[in-house]
């Protein structure tokens, strides 16, 4: 399995004036746990790794420390998310038939979900790692009032690991490049384009890390998890 780290962010909404996953948990940049969390999983075998050049060095050396044994390239990111994994995706390996997409802010992913991920496109060409919302989720309208309270069971929150068919996601950003689309996450491109997306049960723990509460919790989880 080939899988592209999204990581050529900023760390506005962190506060941070440089990139959020380069600032440090438990000794160790955020980056550097979802990378090991990778290189623990069965069924990845090479890593591509999408960044600002500004932040290669720094990317190298998590690498270089932390001596991994899985085939890694650093890839050139863009201003945007979309625009990111776009470029990823012009980079990997020809002989890649399935990809999986894994925000490096999500550091705290479990090598299970990596594997089970990988193993359910062998029987679905799009896919997305989710679990069912636990709040009761308000549509707000312009003036600041509820417009609808939609169906909390039909709920889901997105995360990642996506996984994708190499040609098909490849196509729907093409599509969603001629077309001015823009999104936040892959799926939404397949489901502009009509193609259904399966669900994986994700994990409660697997948070995006955005800002410094997040940061806090993610410090939490880890620490009991190293007991
Ligand atoms: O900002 P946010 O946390 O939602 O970004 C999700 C992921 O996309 C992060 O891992 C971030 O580094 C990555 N990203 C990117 N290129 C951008 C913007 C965000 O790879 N231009």
């Amino acid at each position: 399995m080939h899988l592209l780290i999204p990581a050529a962010g900023s760390g506005k909404r962190m506060g941070s004036s440089s990139n959020k996953l380069l600032l440090e948990i438990l000794g160790l940049p955020l980056l550097a746990w979802t990378i090991k969390a990778a290189e623990q999983s069965q069924q990845i075998e090479w890593v591509g790794i999408i960044g600002q050049a500004y932040d290669f060095d720094q990317f190298q050396n998590i690498l270089d420390n932390l001596g991994f044994s899985k085939k890694y390239q650093l890839i050139q990111g863009g201003k945007t998310r979309q625009e990111s994994v776009y470029r990823g995706l012009q980079s990997l390996p020809s002989n890649a038939k399935h990809v999986l997409i894994h925000d490096g802010a999500r550091c705290l992913a479990t090598p299970n979900l990596f594997d089970r991920c990988s193993e359910a496109l062998a029987s679905c060409s799009a896919l997305i790692a989710a679990i069912t919302v636990k709040d009761t989720i308000k549509v707000v309208d312009a003036q600041g009032f509820i417009a609808e309270t939609p169906n909390r069971e039909q709920l889901w929150a997105a995360q990642t690991p996506q996984g994708f068919s190499v040609d098909l996601l490849k196509h729907c950003h093409d599509k969603g490049l001629a077309l001015g689309w823009e999104v936040t996450d892959d799926a939404a491109l397949l489901e502009k384009c009509q193609i259904p997306v399966k669900i994986v049960q994700g994990e409660e723990t697997n948070l995006k890390i955005t800002t410094p509460v997040d940061l806090a919790i993610a410090q939490y989880i880890l620490s009991e998890r190293l007991g």
